[in-house]
């Protein structure tokens, strides 16, 4: 398919703010968007125009019953070099997800040739900065007008950029976690695994608590014990031991995350014992207190690595090691950013470079 190009004037474009570190994370879009329509049983209509509203009729499906996917990426500039970070990785969950929420898939080659278009367009809203890149984000919603509880036929799919600082306020630090027992965020056979914007609703009130508590992030436990930690807020949760990483099991309530699998490779690469297993709540808080457990960290796509320096569970509050970065998670950062933004050689291809 045939992408359109309607490129803003040049002097009506906007430019990079000129403090990138200090923009926190998706307040501002960048000048253009990449649009295509789903109807007919096809995609058509392929566009790069102005980033702006969207027309949509108030019966959308979307709106009424959260027929919607998304996905996160990051673009890194330095120099004239621009590179994505595992990009197809990004499209096949996608496609996954959409396969789970009964929507249509896209062209994986295609999918990923429109975006280094809209990247490379977009190229001077990159920040360069350590700490900074160009987030992405393809999204796509069900448009079909209808109240009808049925999967839509008409869809649309976007992808809007965002050049961001650091996910959380305080930089790479460590956060502080309250541990939920009350809610929970998905279940095994639920949508868990697909990244749709109902488990992001799901979320927030669990999330506003815990802010109110003095915590910023949510560990969420699985749903039908409340035995095993899941996910921290948006990441999916690792824990060293003295002698192996653990990370929960993708089992379907949990979101296969791109970093997760980045980290997993990482550190089997060098040469620690790394498992996908089911974690307790009571092992790791006992680990915390005996000293077994030396590091907590989340990863994401929009957090990267974010170090937890405190648990807060059932009234108690739980510092890890001595409350500050840990030396695997520091390194984990290091070489992930690092690899990331073109500035360590890439061993494991994962890099893309945008022409
Ligand atoms: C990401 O890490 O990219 C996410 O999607 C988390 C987010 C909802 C900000």
């Amino acid at each position: 398919m045939e992408i359109e190009v309607n490129l803003v004037p040049p002097e009506k474009r906007g430019s990079l703010p000129a403090d990138p570190l200090n923009i926190g994370f998706g307040t501002v879009f960048t000048d253009h968007m990449f649009t295509m329509v789903y109807s007919d049983g096809h995609w058509h209509d392929a566009r790069i125009g102005p980033y702006g509203p969207l027309a949509l009729d108030p019966a959308a499906l979307v709106l009424h019953y959260g027929q919607g996917i998304f996905e996160g990426m990051k673009a890194y500039r330095r120099g004239e070099n621009v590179f994505l970070f595992r990009p197809e990785k990004n499209i096949e969950r996608l496609n996954a997800s959409a396969r789970r929420m009964v929507m249509p898939e896209i062209d994986p080659e295609f999918g990923l040739y429109s975006i280094k278009r809209l990247v490379s367009i977009e190229r001077d809203w990159i920040p360069q900065l350590p700490g900074t890149s160009l987030y992405i984000r393809p999204t796509m919603i069900a448009t079909e007008a209808r109240l009808g509880v049925k999967p839509a036929k008409e869809f649309l799919y976007y992808v809007i950029l965002s050049p961001v600082g650091p996910y959380f306020k305080g930089g790479f630090n460590p956060v502080k976690v309250f541990v939920s027992d009350k809610y929970v965020r998905a279940v095994r056979g639920g949508v868990g695994a697909a990244k749709t914007i109902g488990n992001y609703a799901a979320s927030l009130l669990g999330t506003q608590e815990a802010i109110r508590l003095g915590y910023s992030q949510v560990l969420w436990l699985d749903a039908i014990e409340r035995k095993y930690i899941e996910e921290c807020g948006t990441m999916n949760v690792f824990v060293k031991f003295d002698d192996e990483l653990a990370t929960t099991p993708l089992d379907g309530a949990i979101l296969p995350g791109i970093t997760r699998d980045s980290v997993i490779h990482m550190a089997r690469d060098w040469g620690l014992t790394v498992n996908e297993r089911k974690i307790s709540i009571d092992e790791l808080i006992e680990g915390v207190r005996s000293g077994k457990v030396e590091e907590v960290f989340g990863t994401g796509t929009a957090a990267i690595i974010a170090p937890i320096g405190e648990l807060y569970y059932k009234g108690q509050a739980y510092v890890v090691g001595d409350g500050q970065v840990g030396e695997l998670t520091r390194r984990l950062y290091d070489t992930l950013t690092g690899i990331q933004s073109g500035e360590i050689e890439d061993p494991y291809g994962w890099v893309v470079r945008v022409e």
